[in-house]
């Protein structure tokens, strides 16, 4: 059973500050990234303009008949570099008007403008004397990066710039397209690619004042590695000391999620084409996205998303405390589609009525509603805001947000100016009340605004956390409410907590398995939803002695086109062509080094031996791999990281007594980049990577 203790403050934040590392939150309200001066621009626009501009827009989609092809075309449509190169005589940037590029953007409510210095296809554009594939070599002869960095200043929009690691078009750039036969392999050297990558990240970094943002891409393929990404951020962080760098600068990428408390590089996440529901808590992130379906200009693409879907987007993003990058693909003369222009500019009329409502705000703690989103502001005084985004006029003109439990001091549509009239409100017990006026309703997005002196109180279910979901002998379960003046109830049955439940001060131990279930109460009326998560005890998995050990992992590989893990231990045909086996190799690693590995692509291979445990507890392994993997102790099956997939990590708990225990790890890779990285910690063993002293092998 459970019971309660009641420890001073310090010895909560001693508990919190030793598991932080591990801490599991297991339900909680939404955490903001830690504060961080070097970002508050970035977080205090909330909007920018991404634009896709370079020898692409030449073919504009266009390539033997085919018309679907963005700024992959050189890759997607297999064009021969020679005659990739002669695009270069149809970039003529005529029309280009850097003013007017970022007026649109300032005119949007955008705060910055990412343009592409170098997309995949390795163009450069700007002049550079590393390189003569760039703007200088094309009719348009203008440094047009350097126009438009100093256009966006003028415009008070900051300037961000696109740079690709992966590079189709330079001699030392590893891997080549498996289809190209006309960039020989045999000179070619990465290390000499890092540095002229350097090199050229030095012009844009020193040449061009202030530069504000460095948005990394085409970092998945095999070569590049989380290491070079750390070393990348470093330098150019050394060049520009406040600039902010994307995740995309290691090799991960992707949302990066609740895993960016484990190390991977960069200062902000970048989901691509999506929201993430919950958006990514404690981290910074934005999303990318286009207005049509293509990032490059591709002419015969009318598919526009409508101005009202662009702006819920952007309402969205901004509820979910994220960043929203919108996508224009300009022509080779250096027109914006008028698609584009007429989209940024009913935004921009939205936001002229609305902008308080997305800049400077946060997520609020209300969650997404049927009716809408919310955001959030907090003055320095303590003064707070709530914004509703109505989506649709609400029945009768009435409109209920549940959950929240105070009167605003002030309630107004944001859109109502000259004179300002206001709003009823009133609450009851669950939910707040506003009576809308007769006013014309925006069918986009009209925007509530509610004041209060002091915050919101918001019923929102209280946080659970503790070190793992799995315990040996004891376990302390920290619980917490952002709630003002309530008290936490809890239950450790599963049943809803009541007024008379236990009261929790700040931890409950649990000696036994039990469902935490907490729930906030206020003068003996409950003021939340509950939270629930359960905790069992088990008993650590003995260990295995073995009589005779060797150092290292026993490892065999298989060729195969898979999609999910083969069965190593059915036969040895081939997948693809089940009459055939396929060769098997074997050796033996000192870790998780692949040497048996049959060739680049289309393998999968099984590691066995045994890990060494220091002491009886509770261990973490991690498992990160492009593509699938999964991790066995024993028979049990403790992280599933199994399918096709780019960088991705998954993690399991398992008690384990000391000593050694049967270990199995198992990835495949079909094509494109490789990566396995296993790690772990526990008792006397901080997160790091399982390593040659962990791990030995049966010896033959
Ligand atoms: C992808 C694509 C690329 C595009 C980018 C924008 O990674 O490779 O063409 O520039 O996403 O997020």
């Amino acid at each position: 059973m459970g019971r309660l203790r009641s420890p001073a403050l310090s010895a909560l934040s001693a508990l919190v500050a030793a598991l932080s590392a591990s801490l599991v939150l297991v339900a909680s309200v939404r955490a903001a990234a830690p504060p961080d001066p070097r970002l508050d621009w970035w977080r205090e626009a909330r909007f920018g303009l991404f634009v896709h501009w370079g020898l692409y827009a030449v073919p504009a989609g266009e390539w033997a008949g085919e018309t679907d092809f963005g700024e992959w075309i050189r890759s997607s449509a297999r064009i021969p570099l020679a005659e990739y190169d002669r695009f270069r005589g149809g970039f003529t940037a005529r029309d280009f008007d850097p003013d007017l590029w970022a007026r649109l953007a300032r005119q949007a409510g955008m705060g910055y403008l990412v343009i592409t210095t170098k997309h995949h296809d390795g163009f450069c554009l700007f002049a550079s004397t590393e390189t003569d594939f760039d703007v200088l070599a094309t009719p348009c002869g203008r440094d047009v990066l350097r126009e438009l960095a100093q256009a966006c200043r003028r415009e008070g929009i900051r300037i961000g710039w696109y740079h690709s690691i992966m590079d189709w078009h330079h001699p030392d750039y590893l891997p080549r397209r498996d289809w190209e036969t006309d960039r020989p392999v045999a000179d070619a050297d990465f290390a000499r690619y890092v540095a002229y990558l350097k090199a050229q990240l030095r012009e844009l970094l020193t040449g061009f004042g202030p530069i504000d943002v460095l948005w990394f891409d085409g970092q998945w393929e095999g070569t590049w590695t989380d290491d070079l990404g750390r070393e990348l951020y470093a330098y150019v962080r050394s060049l520009q000391p406040d600039i902010l760098v994307n995740n995309r600068v290691g090799r991960g990428g992707g949302d990066f999620g609740l895993d960016a408390a484990q190390g991977p590089v960069g200062d902000f996440g970048t989901p691509e084409l999506h929201v993430p529901p919950q958006g990514l808590p404690g981290v910074d992130w934005e999303t990318c996205l286009t207005m049509n379906r293509h990032w490059g200009y591709n002419r015969a693409d009318r598919d526009y998303k409508s101005a009202a879907e662009l702006i819920r987007t952007l309402v969205d993003v901004a509820s979910k405390g994220g960043n929203l990058l919108l996508n224009v693909g300009p022509d080779a003369e250096g027109r914006f589609p008028s698609e584009s222009v007429e989209r940024l500019e009913a935004i921009g009329r939205w936001m002229e009525a609305n902008g308080e409502a997305i800049r400077g705000t946060t997520a609020s703690a209300l969650p997404a509603q049927d009716w809408g989103r919310v955001t959030q502001k907090t003055a320095p005084d303590g003064s707070s805001t709530l914004y509703l985004h109505l989506f649709r006029r609400p029945a009768h003109g009435t409109l209920t947000v549940n959950g929240l439990l105070n009167e605003p001091d002030a309630a107004y549509l944001l859109a109502d100016t000259a004179p300002r009239r206001s709003l009823l409100t009133c609450c009851s017990d669950q939910a707040l009340v506003v009576e809308l006026p007769d006013a014309p309703f925006d069918t986009v997005a009209t925007v509530v605004a509610l004041r209060y002196r002091a915050a919101p109180d918001v019923a929102v279910p209280p946080a659970i956390a503790a070190a793992a979901p799995i315990f040996v002998d004891a376990l302390d379960v920290a619980v917490s409410s952002p709630q003002a003046d309530v008290e936490l109830r809890y239950t450790l049955d599963g049943t809803p907590p009541t007024r008379e439940s236990a009261l929790a001060t700040a931890l409950v131990s649990l000696r036994d398995t039990a469902t935490v279930t907490v729930r906030a109460f206020r003068a003996g009326r409950p003021v939340s939803p509950p939270a629930t998560a359960t905790f069992t005890r088990v008993a650590p998995r003995p260990a295995a002695p073995v009589a005779a050990t060797a150092p290292g992992l026993d490892c065999e590989c298989r060729e195969g086109e898979f999609e999910v893990l083969p069965d190593f231990d059915a036969g040895s045909a081939s997948p693809a062509s089940p009459a055939s086996p396929v060769a098997v190799a074997r050796a033996v690693t000192t870790a998780f080094e692949l040497d048996a590995r049959p060739r680049e692509d289309r393998f999968a291979c099984r590691f066995r031996g045994h890990v060494r445990v220091p002491a009886d507890g509770v261990y973490r392994f991690f498992l990160r791999s492009d593509d699938g993997s999964r991790l066995w102790l024993g028979d049990t099956l403790v992280i599933d990281n199994d399918g096709l997939h780019s960088s991705h990590e998954e993690s399991g708990w398992v008690a384990l007594a000391a000593g050694l225990h049967p270990l199995t790890v198992a990835v495949f890779e079909r094509t494109g980049g490789f990566e396995l990285d296993v790690g772990w910690e526990g008792p006397g063993v901080p997160r790091r990577r399982l390593g040659a002293d962990d791990l030995v092998h049966v010896a033959e």
